[in-house]
């Protein structure tokens, strides 16, 4: 897949998750095999307006690299204006939100709301190609609703205004997160335009990112999937490439991980924030391992990383036996 300077054969991005694809998020997902990431979305209102908070959002690492940098909003210009912003951030891409379903967003305008409003969509994509010089590319779903699937359209009308790439939720918003992914759609948009197509939508397992690449897609984007189970890049890559599973990570192995984002966390967030933060992670470094109950429930009332670190360390001892047999 193509876009701009990026060049990678078959790439598993981790999606754009507001609170969750931070600096640390992204860090460990891409040292365990992520080969492109997404931020979570900006404002343009609070880029052009300076909001300390939302400016945060924007910083990257090197180590990320390739990242694109998400924005939304309702207002071209102020659309045009937070990309000018972005660029100067200097990631590969900046990536437009078409399909957040949040009310409170479309009721403004915003993310899906462009679904309801094609010509704005148009004219927002095409002052951003125009403002800046990196690849611009849009992620967006099927349609506002059943009866108003518009991905076809959206599709080209994405192509001829100078996106580098589309990438597609495979629901509409009033499906919010309901029902599953249609991901036939994938092979319909995938012939209708000639940028790459990012699938995205349920993929929770290797072989699930296997059979949404068969659609013809050109990427296969990681969401909530990466959420219960990071090391999710490294055992789809492995998939893919040997046709085998790897073995599932050890606890020892998941409690590395977990007290290596934690300390990312705290390094990039602050003592409080970013052990308060963290705890939405626990479940996923937990996920699959028996006998938590107690030690889940104490690591969401720590609020000292080095504590939490130790009590791991200790769960970890007190329970080597117990694991090494299962
Ligand atoms: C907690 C959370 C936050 C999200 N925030 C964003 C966002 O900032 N921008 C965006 O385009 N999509 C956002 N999404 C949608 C995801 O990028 C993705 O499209 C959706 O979760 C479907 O993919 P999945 O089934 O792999 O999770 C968010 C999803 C979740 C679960």
């Amino acid at each position: 897949m193509n876009i701009g300077s990026v060049k990678i054969e078959k790439p598993l991005v981790l999606a754009p998750m507001e609170d969750v694809s931070e600096t640390p998020f992204r860090l460990i997902c891409k040292r365990l095999g992520a080969d492109m990431l997404v931020t979570e979305f900006a404002s343009s209102e609070a880029l052009i307006r300076d909001v300390r908070k939302t400016l945060h959002k924007i910083v990257i690492l090197d180590e990320e690299r390739p990242i694109g940098i998400q924005i939304f909003g309702a207002v071209p210009a102020s659309m045009e204006n937070a990309a000018r912003i972005v660029e100067a951030a200097n990631p590969e891409f900046i990536d437009i939100n078409a399909g957040c379903w949040i009310r409170s967003f479309t009721s403004r305008g915003e993310g899906a709301a462009l679904l309801k409003d094609l010509p704005k969509m148009e004219t927002i994509i095409k002052a951003i190609v125009k403002a800046v010089k990196i690849p611009v590319t849009v992620k967006t779903r099927l349609g506002w609703d059943e009866k108003n699937i518009v991905i076809l359209d959206v599709a080209k009308m994405v192509e001829q205004a100078g996106a580098k790439a589309l990438t597609v939720h495979c629901r509409t918003r009033t499906q919010g997160y309901s029902g599953k992914a249609d991901w036939t759609w994938l092979e319909k948009i995938k012939k209708s335009i000639n940028i790459p197509l990012i699938g995205n939508g349920d993929i929770y397992a290797p072989e699930d990112a296997q059979r949404m690449f068969e659609t013809g897609c050109d990427a296969v984007m990681i969401g909530r999937g990466a959420i219960i189970n990071p090391f999710i890049f490294l055992q789809t890559k492995h998939f893919l490439k040997t046709g085998q599973y790897l073995p599932q990570p050890t606890i020892q192995e998941k409690f590395d991980k977990c007290i290596e984002h934690l300390h990312l966390s705290v390094k990039y967030k602050g003592p409080r924030d970013g052990v308060v933060g963290f705890r939405k992670h626990y479940a996923g470094y937990l996920h699959n391992l028996s006998h938590i109950g107690k030690l889940r429930h104490e690591l969401m009332q720590m609020t000292n990383a080095g504590e939490i670190e130790q009590r791991l360390r200790d769960f970890l001892s007190e329970c080597a036996s117990m694991y090494a047999a299962q």
